[in-house]
């Protein structure tokens, strides 16, 4: 793999658990600890080849719909991965960051993902940045409600300044699993430059092969920026 051919921030939305379980006659919880098992292999596969930042959609505003048992799952698997796996990913020199509306989940949940950032080792070299009540539109509006409160004027550094991924290099690729394709309220104003890779496989299969497919693909693209 070319080195400086690595995106040095990938975004993933993880889409296909619901029908990776409902093809195995299993509840759609069952296709979600897959998921976060996929998601566990794909962190530690992006920071061995040297991304420096993977932002990864577990939740977004929309999904907080979803029916109560669904959700319950979910921060389950927060409990979960933020009291048994996030020592791991710490020991390798990697740190937590958290963009989204916490403060409507579980109190012990909000704690549990701000301790996550909080104890994340100094000088990091890889940031698994999860998404969680997560919207674009959401995000926007409150940039700019901040400037209005701010009574400030606002120019692109200065939005950029307030939204929730101050200090994050915009993505250089997004990853959908599961078939989809479109964004679906992911980082959309991040994105305006990003590459996107849409795959049909679903997240829980997607291994580390898949994501090197993706990365071979995005080195192989010509990145113009609008120039010429
Ligand atoms: C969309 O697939 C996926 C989600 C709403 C959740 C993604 C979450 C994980 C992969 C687990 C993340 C890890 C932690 C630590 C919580 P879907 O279920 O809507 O799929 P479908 O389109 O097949 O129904």
């Amino acid at each position: 793999m070319d080195a400086n051919r690595i995106p040095v921030h990938i975004g993933l939305i993880m889409d296909g658990n619901g029908r990776w379980a409902k093809k195995r006659l299993m509840p759609r919880s069952f296709g979600h600890n897959a998921g976060m098992n996929a998601m566990i292999k794909i962190a530690e596969r992006a920071k061995e080849i040297g991304v420096k930042y993977l932002t990864v959609y577990t939740l977004s505003t929309e999904n907080l719909l979803r029916p109560e048992e669904e959700l319950e799952g979910l921060f389950g698997l927060f409990r979960k991965y933020f009291t048994k796996n996030v020592q791991k990913l710490y020991n390798s020199g990697a740190g937590i960051k958290v963009i989204g509306d916490i403060s409507v989940l579980p109190a012990d949940v909000q704690k549990l993902l701000s301790d996550g950032e909080k104890n994340s080792p100094e000088g990091c070299g890889f940031w698994l940045i999860f998404a969680i009540n997560y919207g674009a539109r959401a995000e926007i509006v409150r940039a700019l409600n901040l400037a209005i409160e701010k009574g400030e004027k606002l120019d692109a550094k200065a939005l950029e300044e307030m939204l929730y991924t101050r200090g994050i290099p915009d993505p250089d690729l997004i990853i959908r699993t599961g078939g989809e394709m479109r964004l679906s309220n992911f980082l959309l104003y991040q994105a305006a430059y990003s590459e996107l890779y849409f795959t049909n496989v679903l997240f829980p299969d997607f291994d580390e092969k898949e994501f090197d497919k993706a990365i071979k693909e995005f080195a192989g693209r010509e990145r113009r920026f609008g120039k010429i």
